[in-house]
């Protein structure tokens, strides 16, 4: 999030962080086509790129950043995937982490809940990023297809990074999928799996603070022979 010199890859995967805050700086659609091109490279089973990715910017993006918080407000909740992950033992432990790390950063205390809602709610307003990209498998794709469409997401992001630009993915948007499809015209047998706001981070917040740890890399990845 820091540097725009070239930077080896493993820098740039070292360097990413999810960014909470953005600056007022946008890029032109033409900036945009570009920067993000190469993610299309990604792999896909049988190359059969699974993906839609759609971006908004300038008066769509503002019309849902005033919707959005409403239609979550409201209730008005629908998501195109099952949100049904069994979060218990160590990725419970994990996922208490990084929330802690977050509100540490953002100087939240722990039974501070209507601080901690209103930071959650800012994944509505985007963090104020000026873009914003949601990722859609087509239907009739499952569990396989998703790991595709991950790969095609994390080339976005790295992409982002290389650039001197930030970004945050995220499932909270995927809870509003109606209220984004709506808004963006997204036929119906594109389903949404999460959202990515993304811009120039504001390096100044305390959200953009926050760092997360990861497990050693001999607990997670075995090498066999
Ligand atoms: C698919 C996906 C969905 C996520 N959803 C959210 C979200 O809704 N809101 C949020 O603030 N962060 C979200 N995150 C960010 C994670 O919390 C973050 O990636 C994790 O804590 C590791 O931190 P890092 O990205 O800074 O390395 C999501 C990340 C991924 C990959």
């Amino acid at each position: 999030m820091t540097s725009t010199a070239p930077l080896a890859l493993s820098d740039i995967l070292e360097n990413r962080r999810s960014c909470r805050a953005f600056l007022p700086k946008s890029l032109s659609d033409d900036e945009l086509r570009k920067l993000l091109a190469p993610s299309l490279r990604a792999p896909s089973n049988c190359n059969t790129q699974p993906w839609y990715l759609h971006i908004a910017s300038g008066d769509v993006l503002e019309r849902l950043r005033k919707r959005l918080p409403e239609d979550f407000a409201a209730g008005r909740m629908t998501l195109d995937f099952p949100y049904d992950g069994k979060y218990v033992d160590i990725f419970k432990d994990r996922q208490y982490a990084s929330a802690q790390a977050l509100y540490g950063a953002m100087g939240i205390a722990r039974d501070d809940r209507d601080a901690r809602q209103a930071a959650f709610m800012r994944n509505f307003t985007f963090f104020d990023a000026p873009h914003v990209g949601f990722f859609y498998l087509p239907e009739g794709f499952s569990e396989r297809e998703a790991c595709d469409l991950g790969m095609f997401s994390q080339s976005v992001m790295l992409l982002l990074e290389a650039a001197g630009l930030a970004s945050c993915p995220q499932t909270a948007l995927g809870f509003l999928s109606d209220s984004i499809r709506e808004e963006l015209s997204v036929p119906q047998n594109q389903r949404l799996m999460f959202g990515l706001s993304f811009g120039y981070p504001d390096l100044e917040a305390p959200a953009n603070r926050c760092t997360t740890d990861r497990d050693e890399a001999n607990e997670l990845i075995a090498l066999h022979r």
